[in-house]
């Protein structure tokens, strides 16, 4: 069974049984797929069509990570080649493709960076927290620096680990209890500040609530700090400019590793190459996945400063050496198409589009601001979130029911965005992350059948 661009109805309705009958879906319930389906046949620059025919404009370029746009032929080619000439061998042993992409990646970090290979932004995350326990093990024997410190509202992958260092308690509700190795402070959401504070006056107390944890669980019990730089999860958050500069001091101040996650935020995303170069910073582990290939193959990595790399070394006897593998970190297809496609971000100047259409589509959301739905519009790059509220004075939150309304219209009306902000019950704002590759013209349309749904549920 194919399915072309010639719709054909029996065709999709095949894949629809199918489907239903044997697909386990993720996050979905399938109670509503029963009722509706997308099946996504094709994809050409930011648009994706349905085996129906049925065009959507994908405003989330997929989950966050098709940042050059669908329908990259040539992407096709380079994953061919290269599984002719070699297909797979495990990355105890080097391959070019690997080889190439690590050295790619340290220069796009400024240098003194090594990558260990892995295949998803959890699994990212999840070698992050080991590395940076092992290393603990190795600079302070005898020692338990093994905690990380995240933050509340904040997604950081799917695995035990990585849920347990986000903050989304409805999100870790159905699979509790955790370990306590994860804890907690508030995030730098500045719309609706935890303390209750305004943005310069504050005094950053996001900041002074991050040193109040450390010192009360003891610095020589905290192994690193886990930040995503503009954090998406919470409905896309930018933290005040000083924000991750001093929450570097303070991971020097207390020896404690700086693990960004720049999963979603990297490659181009926010106008840089990644989110943490906005801010001058030099972390010692970086998460990097889904724009690193574009999604076009699996492919992530944890990139470790060459002070973490070489606590990693020495004779074999020491006993040093990383202590883990999985089967398909370093793929070489998949490095292949990776390092192709940063050379397309580069080519393209992609990340300066970023910035550039990233503007542009803020003003125009802003110019729905006369509208008292929105409560707020932020964002940084082609990463942005529109906060709903149900009063701009009090911030109320809309319901999740109104705001899937908004989601749904907006399909139906072919232009897919998404939702956020404290989970899937309670989300409160709509996100916007679409390729790189967005046209004026495109975001135009993203503005226009925003409006409309919005003035919709304002009548309503
Ligand atoms: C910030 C962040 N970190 C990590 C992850 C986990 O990545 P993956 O789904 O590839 O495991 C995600 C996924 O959306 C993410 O948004």
């Amino acid at each position: 069974m194919s399915l072309s661009n010639s719709p054909d109805p029996a065709v999709r309705e095949a894949v629809v049984r199918q489907d239903l009958d044997h697909v386990l879906h993720p996050i979905v319930q399938h109670k509503v797929l029963e009722a509706k389906q997308m099946v996504v046949a094709s994809g050409e620059g930011s648009t994706i069509v349905d085996a129906d025919g049925t065009e959507y404009l994908d405003a989330m370029a997929g989950l966050w990570c098709v940042n050059i746009g669908y329908g990259r032929t040539e992407l096709a080619e380079i994953a061919a080649d290269q599984m002719r000439q070699l297909s797979y061998f495990p990355h105890t042993a080097m391959n070019a493709p690997a080889a190439a992409l690590a050295e790619k990646i340290n220069g796009l970090m400024g240098g003194g960076y090594h990558t260990y290979f892995v295949n998803s932004g959890s699994e990212a995350n999840e070698a992050g927290f080991k590395i940076a326990r092992q290393y603990m093990k190795h600079e302070y024997p005898g020692e338990y620096r093994f905690k990380t410190v995240g933050r509340y509202f904040a997604y950081h992958g799917t695995t035990l680990a990585t849920l347990d260092a986000g903050g989304m308690g409805e999100r870790k509700a159905k699979f509790e209890p955790f370990s306590g190795d994860f804890v907690h402070v508030a995030p730098p959401y500045c719309y609706r500040c935890p303390f209750g504070l305004s943005y310069p006056s504050c005094g950053l107390a996001c900041v002074k609530n991050m040193e109040t944890t450390i010192l009360g669980e003891g610095p020589e019990t905290v192994a690193e700090v886990i930040v995503e730089p503009i954090m998406s999860g919470v409905g896309v958050a930018v933290p005040p400019d000083e924000y991750l500069p001093e929450v570097e001091s303070l991971c020097r101040k207390y020896g404690i590793l700086l693990h960004v996650d720049e999963v979603i935020n990297g490659f181009g995303r926010t106008g840089k190459m990644f989110a943490h170069q906005h801010y001058g910073v030099s972390p010692d582990i970086v998460a990097i996945a889904k724009g690193i290939s574009s999604a076009y193959l699996p492919i992530a990595a944890t990139v470790v400063k060459n002070n973490v790399f070489d606590s990693f070394y020495g004779d074999p006897a020491e006993n040093r050496q990383v202590a883990q593998v999985n089967t398909y970190g370093g793929h070489p297809v998949a490095a292949a198409v990776a390092l192709r496609n940063i050379e397309i971000l580069e080519a393209e100047r992609l990340v300066d589009r970023a910035a550039e259409t990233g503007a542009y589509l803020l003003d125009g959301l802003r110019g729905l601001m006369d509208l008292n739905i929105i409560g707020d519009v932020r964002g940084k790059g082609l990463l942005i979130g529109v906060e709903l509220v149900k009063d701009r004075v009090t911030k109320e939150q809309l319901d999740a029911a109104q705001l899937a309304g908004v989601t749904d219209f907006c399909r139906d009306n072919g232009v897919i965005v998404g939702r956020g902000g404290g989970g899937r019950r309670h989300g409160t704002t709509i996100t916007l992350c679409p390729p790189l590759v967005i046209t004026r013209a495109e975001c135009d349309r993203i503005v226009d059948t925003l409006g409309r749904a919005l003035t919709a549920l304002e009548i309503s």
